[in-house]
């Protein structure tokens, strides 16, 4: 496995506004991300929190028109042009959307899909390698990362059997044979490893409801954090 530079690792952090925080729900497909994105918005509107959501690729109207170029294409791309356009959407999204939004104090950013998505998709399953990808993303704006990332984990079976009752038709990565979603697991089991304290595991094969509770748990952590302890 490849061996990631300490100080490449530590150009990833999350962005500074106080009150403000930026979330990314990951996972392979039938993970049931949409699911669990939709109960934790309204659980954080009723906290009074200002929640947006985003989705990669898109995010912003340039965003969009690649995520159409992409997931529509009928050819091969070469992985590195994979690699390059998701990350020029991506920087779209932050300079104008995220880096924007996250000022107004109470914000919470959803993120369908992001850094974690390139890792496992182009770095691992295309093969590009985790450092190729990191490289790509180690300049501002593209070196934010969110405060928190959740990763749906199902197992390749249950990806399959979600997929086939479905039935939608297949966009370009859903197309792809076994190896590439063993890839995609093992690429985002690499990320776990890689950001420990970002990046937290759901067992997502239990019911949408357990999921919720134990999502719910997870961001309480994050937003409930105390702030400076008053004393005297
Ligand atoms: P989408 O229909 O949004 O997938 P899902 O509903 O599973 O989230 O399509 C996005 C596809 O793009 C998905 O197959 C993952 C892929 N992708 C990458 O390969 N790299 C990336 O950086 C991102 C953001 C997505």
């Amino acid at each position: 496995m490849e061996n990631i530079k300490n100080d490449l690792l530590q150009r990833f952090r999350p962005p500074a506004f106080p009150g403000s925080y930026f979330i990314s729900f990951e996972g392979i497909e039938g993970a049931g991300k949409s699911t669990q994105i939709k109960n934790i918005m309204t659980y954080l509107e009723k906290m009074d929190f200002r929640v947006l959501l985003l989705r990669e690729p898109g995010g912003t109207i340039f965003g969009e028109k690649l995520r159409k170029a992409i997931l529509d294409t009928q050819t091969d791309l070469h992985p590195l042009a994979e690699a390059h356009l998701f990350a020029s959407a991506r920087a779209e999204m932050i300079h104008k959307v995220i880096l924007k939004e996250m000022e107004v104090p109470g914000t919470i950013i959803i993120s369908d899909r992001y850094i974690d998505s390139s890792l496992a998709y182009q770095g691992m399953a295309r093969g590009l390698g985790f450092e190729t990808i990191l490289n790509i993303h180690q300049h501002f704006p593209l070196s934010l990362v969110p405060h928190l990332t959740l990763y749906f984990k199902i197992d390749l079976k249950t990806s399959m059997e979600r997929q086939k009752t479905r039935n939608a038709p297949k966009d370009y990565f859903e197309a792809q044979g076994i190896d590439f979603y063993n890839n995609l697991i093992a690429g985002y089991e690499k990320s776990l490893e890689l950001f420990p304290h970002r990046i937290k595991c759901i067992n997502a094969i239990v019911s949408q409801e357990e999921i919720t509770e134990e999502v719910k748990l997870i961001i309480d952590q994050l937003i409930l954090q105390p702030t400076d302890i008053q004393e005297g």
